[in-house]
């Protein structure tokens, strides 16, 4: 038998029981789904990632619907589970869902539920931050105050890159990667060139109308370019950020080949999934190249480094932090929990997940619909009107 897990209950005596599988920011997100006659119960166990058996005991017998973690592996046999306990809904609280088998959902009728819209400009704001802290070395240059190793201001100390004129490369340029390319352009007057299987026209629109402007004010004006391979832009932008999904297809993008294609003096910087880059391969380019420099949010092996990686000072790592600003997460409390909610009441998906603004307006109810369900089309579910 399965080891209870230990859990927080609101509205005890509701009558659709959803589940959490962890606490999440805010309390908006609570108090939509108590008023809407629902029992909520928020796993309280205090290991980071719970397992499949932790989260197979937090549905149990009778289970509507679940909001789920990127750590999860959300496979047959969760979805098996909550079928089995009558549920319908289950809402991951990220964009991503590479941690969910939707062809399993699909199966047992389940409909996947994520959250976009809300953590664009975020994740684009973190891409920036490593960006320019690879670039002016802040890490390396914080520990070594830090350490009490300063003692006088030196024409070498801590030399890293101007971004102003230089290039910046996106590949994939969906909403997260034009909203960098935007801020790279915009903030630091840099020329963009980008790899997307898609025209980014508004993006390109804009860096046009950038240009002018900055023309017109008597300065060097900003270029783009859509390149024709993910190649072309390795090799000819300085500073690349990396905004695939993963699939079969993305994984291991970055290998030791396209590392070695990129300038010497390159920053690499990935807020996607680790498993984009060979992140063996990245160790050894980093350690024979000590100018290149990479500012990483994600890796391959989730939550461990891969050796060596820590010792690197040309790399600016941090823990998965991409969407971690206040507004953000409780967004995404909310559009997880609005997502799980409105499949449970039967209310149809709403049509477009990027505008997903009235459902965060704390002064208005949020509008009658699922914000965002991957799955809708394969489940057949219907559309909203609003
Ligand atoms: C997501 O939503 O997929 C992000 O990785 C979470 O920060």
């Amino acid at each position: 038998m399965a080891k209870p897990v230990s859990i927080e209950v609101w509205n005890p005596n509701g009558k659709y029981r959803v589940v959490s599988t962890k606490s999440m920011p805010g309390t908006r997100w609570i108090n939509l789904l108590i008023e809407q006659d629902c029992r909520l119960e928020i796993c309280t166990e205090k290991k980071t990632i719970l397992s499949v058996e932790d989260i197979v005991a937090l549905i149990g017998d009778k289970c509507d619907g679940v909001i789920g973690q990127l750590t999860e592996d959300w496979g047959e046999t969760l979805f098996a589970a909550l079928s089995r306990a009558g549920g319908t809904a289950f809402s991951n609280m990220a964009v991503g869902y590479n941690n969910v088998n939707v062809n399993a959902a699909n199966k047992y009728g389940v409909a996947v539920g994520n959250t976009p819209g809300v953590l664009t400009e975020t994740t684009a704001e973190l891409a920036a931050s490593l960006s320019l802290a690879a670039a002016r070395r802040i890490v390396e240059a914080d520990e070594f105050m830090r350490a009490g190793l300063y003692d006088g201001w030196l024409p070498h100390l801590f030399v890293g890159n101007l971004l102003k004129g230089q290039t910046v490369g996106v590949i994939g340029a969906g909403r997260i990667g034009s909203a960098y390319a935007r801020m790279m352009v915009e903030g630091f007057k840099m020329n963009l060139i980008y790899y997307d299987l898609y025209q980014a026209t508004r993006l390109e629109k804009f860096v046009t109308a950038y240009g002018e402007f900055l023309k017109a004010n008597g300065e060097q004006p900003v270029y783009w370019k859509r390149a024709s391979t993910m190649d072309e832009v390795l090799r000819e932008a300085d500073v690349i950020s990396l905004h695939p999904i993963l699939d079969k297809t993305t994984y291991h993008l970055i290998n030791k080949e396209r590392l070695a294609s990129m300038k010497k003096e390159a920053i690499l910087v990935n807020c996607s999934r680790g498993p984009v880059i060979d992140e063996v391969a990245l160790v050894e380019h980093l350690k024979k190249n000590p100018m290149f420099r990479v500012g990483l949010d994600v890796f391959e092996d989730e939550p461990y480094m891969k050796p060596g990686l820590a010792d690197m000072k040309n790399a600016v790592i941090v823990p998965h932090i991409a969407s971690a600003s206040k507004w953000t997460r409780e967004g995404m409390a909310t559009l997880a929990a609005l997502n799980v909610l409105g499949k449970i009441k039967g209310y149809p998906i709403w049509g477009d997940p990027n505008r997903v603004e009235p459902f965060l307006n704390v002064n208005i109810p949020p509008p009658a619909a699922c914000p965002s369900i991957v799955n809708s089309k394969a489940l057949g579910l219907p559309v909203s009107k609003l």
